[in-house]
């Protein structure tokens, strides 16, 4: 199956009660990963850009590896702009073929997040392309921009929220962040708000800030060379719980980091004579292929790919 609608993942997803599994990716060996890991798995799959990764590689670039895939893969995938911040990156997603997109305006005052989002879906939906948007605010590290307080989602508000502005999914904050610092104790995933959010709006839902942050590619970094103190993930089980609860997309970036990271610093490390570009970042793109694998099966999501045939 080819490049998809984000629809048809999120609803399909809302109705089997199943999580997509979503990756951002900025460069070719991350992408190629991600669609090589997904068809092996059989699983749908999100392929995702935010803002900087299209400021860093080009929207020309990230698009056109994904058009010129579009036939070449037997899984159904998207191609998803994450965290879009204005209507100028959202034209520009659509008018490079993107299939979904999310306008997350979260940060803004509630009245400007609708009336933007609603103007986001005028546009995205007669093309048959999926609006994602946010309502609170995660912690972390959004985009580079830094989130002192997490203020979560209120269930009521999510449902105007979504009958205001018509989106096909919503990304409510429960208690994640971004990035490998998620909380200093123990992450508090709030599960009753997501179920309240979930009852209210009864539409796909998104987690942000999901990755697991795994203690190996932490200590690995660590000891060859870097320095990543306290890093903290979400727990694997809380995934499974917030999937029965309603989720149908999760989002990882942060765990493709830390273990391309591990690998190329392990690498560099123990092949001190290796020059060639290929050879270092190679070994490292198995570290993420790993990491890719553990996720879509974590979520339940191999073998479920025939399930988005229409
Ligand atoms: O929220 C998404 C990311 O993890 C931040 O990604 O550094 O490409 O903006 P970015
Ligand atoms: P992580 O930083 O937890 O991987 O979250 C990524 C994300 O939400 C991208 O939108
Ligand atoms: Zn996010």
């Amino acid at each position: 199956m080819p490049l998809v609608s984000g629809r048809i993942l999120f609803e399909r997803a809302n109705e089997l009660v199943l999580a997509v599994p979503a990756f951002n990716f900025s460069n070719l060996e991350f992408l190629k990963a991600i669609l090589e890991v997904a068809q092996e798995e059989e699983s749908p799959v999100f392929l995702q850009t935010t803002e900087s990764a299209i400021r860093y590689a080009g929207i020309e670039f990230l698009s056109g590896m994904v058009m010129a895939l579009r036939e070449s893969f037997q899984i159904p995938f998207a191609l998803h702009l994450d965290h879009g911040r204005s209507l100028e990156t959202v034209l520009l997603a659509i008018r490079h073929g993107y299939t979904s997109v999310m306008i997350d305006l979260s940060d803004s005052p509630y009245e400007v997040n609708v009336a933007v989002t609603k103007k986001v879906v005028s546009l995205c939906a007669p093309l048959g392309i999926s609006v994602e948007a946010e309502l609170g605010v995660l912690g972390g590290e959004e985009d580079n921009v830094e989130c002192p307080k997490t203020f979560l989602t209120d269930p009521q508000e999510a449902k105007d929220f979504a009958l205001q502005t018509g989106i096909t999914a919503l990304a409510p904050a429960i208690g994640t962040a971004h990035g490998p610092f998620k909380s200093t104790g123990d992450p508090q995933l709030d599960f009753e708000r997501l179920r309240q959010i979930k009852e209210e709006t009864q539409m796909p839902l998104v987690l942000h800030g999901a990755s697991g942050v795994y203690y190996e590619y932490v200590a690995e970094i660590n000891r060859y060379g870097g320095e990543i103190k306290k890093a903290k993930g979400i727990p694997e089980s809380d995934l499974k719980t917030a999937i029965g609860l309603g989720i149908n997309k999760i989002n990882t970036d942060t765990d493709l980091r830390l273990a391309f990271t591990a690998g190329l610093r392990r690498i560099m490390t123990e092949e001190k004579s290796i020059t060639d570009p290929r050879k270092l970042i190679g070994p490292a793109m198995e570290e993420v292929r790993e990491v890719i694998r553990r996720r879509i099966r974590l979520y339940g999501s191999s073998g479920t790919a025939g399930a988005y045939l229409p």
